[in-house]
């Protein structure tokens, strides 16, 4: 009988330090930052769950403990959840060798193992179905991308065969890349991953398992792909699920222009559009314009400011008349009126920039 993505057992990969998110990740790690209304990985695991997983090793390390507090035993969820973490962070390769010690299933069993920072809208089940057909040592979700010289790419052969794992160039071979969902088949995991080092599956164990000849096939598969690596692309991501670009299980409430968590406070003149989040507690008064960004719990957003495809973190809060366009805020920093904070910029967790006086060419 050929298994099914039924009982599948799964590994999450949640140790990274988030380096290029601070500083929300300061605090709180990325697949915990809230994302469209509940923690970043809520979405994966009811994703997971709607495919049949039901059992979920968390491979942890950078502050373990807040996936325990957030998570349990994985009951409210449906799931099974136990945590395996690593001391010093293993690397990829590492994380999905240590946490394998907890798995229950059986050497030639597929297990799924999850970047912890991917929102994907592809089919789990044919991914599966691929790698148990084929019969394959692993197997990767592989997505086209228009512009494949800002990730390593992956070329594939016309059956499937994965044949390099290509370092970024300028000039890539293909458009396929690795999309960080993996199929591995349980005995391989144990086999090609050295135990207790540093390792990195996409650096070392693929392009070694492909070397030795070992079938490493390619799941083709381009519906909805984001990795929320960056500040820009964590926005994006919320947005879509907020306005159901790609459907999310775990968005607490109807897709559309914006979701207002419970305890927020949203004046009637205030504008919310682009699938904008408003979390619990904080506040838009009369006149603010939120576009495309994520409001954090207890934020403000004073009247007459303008937040476009931005994060304001938790406490923290934007005076009258302030601008932000793609920017991240930490947590209870304060925007004072008058300023005007575009492309990419970072303020600190606590941090005040002061009131910030108009002057007009007349007054100097
Ligand atoms: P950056 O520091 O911004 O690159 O983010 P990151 O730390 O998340 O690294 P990256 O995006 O390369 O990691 C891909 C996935 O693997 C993420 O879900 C990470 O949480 C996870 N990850 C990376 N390194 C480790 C590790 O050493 N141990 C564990 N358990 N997970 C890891």
């Amino acid at each position: 009988m050929r298994a099914s993505s039924s009982g599948l057992e799964a590994i999450l990969l949640v140790g990274g330090q988030g380096t290029r998110l601070r500083p929300l990740t300061l605090t709180t790690p990325k697949p915990l930052l809230p994302t469209a209304g509940v923690p970043f990985l809520a979405h994966q695991l009811a994703k997971a769950r709607s495919y049949g997983v039901r059992r979920v090793v968390f491979a942890t390390s950078y502050r373990a403990e807040l996936f325990t507090e957030a998570f349990g035993d994985g009951s409210g969820f449906g799931l099974e959840i136990v945590y395996m973490t690593e001391k010093q962070p293993l690397g990829t390769g590492g994380a999905i060798r240590n946490a394998a010690a907890a798995l229950t299933c059986p050497p030639d069993a597929p297990v799924l193992v999850m970047n912890g920072d991917i929102l994907s809208g592809h089919d789990i089940a044919a991914q599966v179905e691929a790698h148990l057909s084929r019969d394959a040592a692993v197997t990767l979700h592989l997505t086209e991308v228009e512009d494949p010289s800002r990730f390593g790419c992956v070329p594939i052969t016309p059956d499937g065969r994965v044949t390099a794992f290509l370092e970024k160039t300028p000039n890539p071979v293909t458009n396929l890349i690795n999309a960080g969902c993996y199929v591995f088949r349980r005995s391989v995991i144990d086999s090609a991953i050295p135990p207790g080092q540093v390792v990195s599956v996409e650096r070392e164990t693929f392009p070694k398992l492909i070397e030795d000849g070992a079938l490493v096939l390619g799941y083709v598969d381009s519906s909805y792909w984001l990795d929320v690596g960056t500040p820009s692309a964590f926005v994006q991501g919320s947005a879509d699920l907020v306005l159901g670009k790609l459907k999310s299980p775990a968005l607490p409430g109807e897709a559309g222009e914006y979701l207002v968590l419970e305890g927020a406070t949203v004046s009637p003149e205030a504008k919310l559009t682009g699938g904008t989040v408003v979390g619990t507690r904080a506040m838009v008064e009369a006149g603010a314009s939120v576009q495309g960004s994520v409001v954090s719990d207890d934020a403000v957003i004073a009247s007459g400011a303008v937040v476009v495809d931005s994060v304001v973190g938790a406490g923290a809060r934007i005076d009258p008349g302030a601008v932000l366009r793609d920017v991240v805020v930490g947590d209870r920093a304060r925007i004072g009126s008058g300023n005007e904070l575009t492309s990419g910029l970072r303020v600190w967790p606590g941090v005040t920039l002061p009131e910030c006086a108009v002057r007009f060419s007349s007054d100097i």
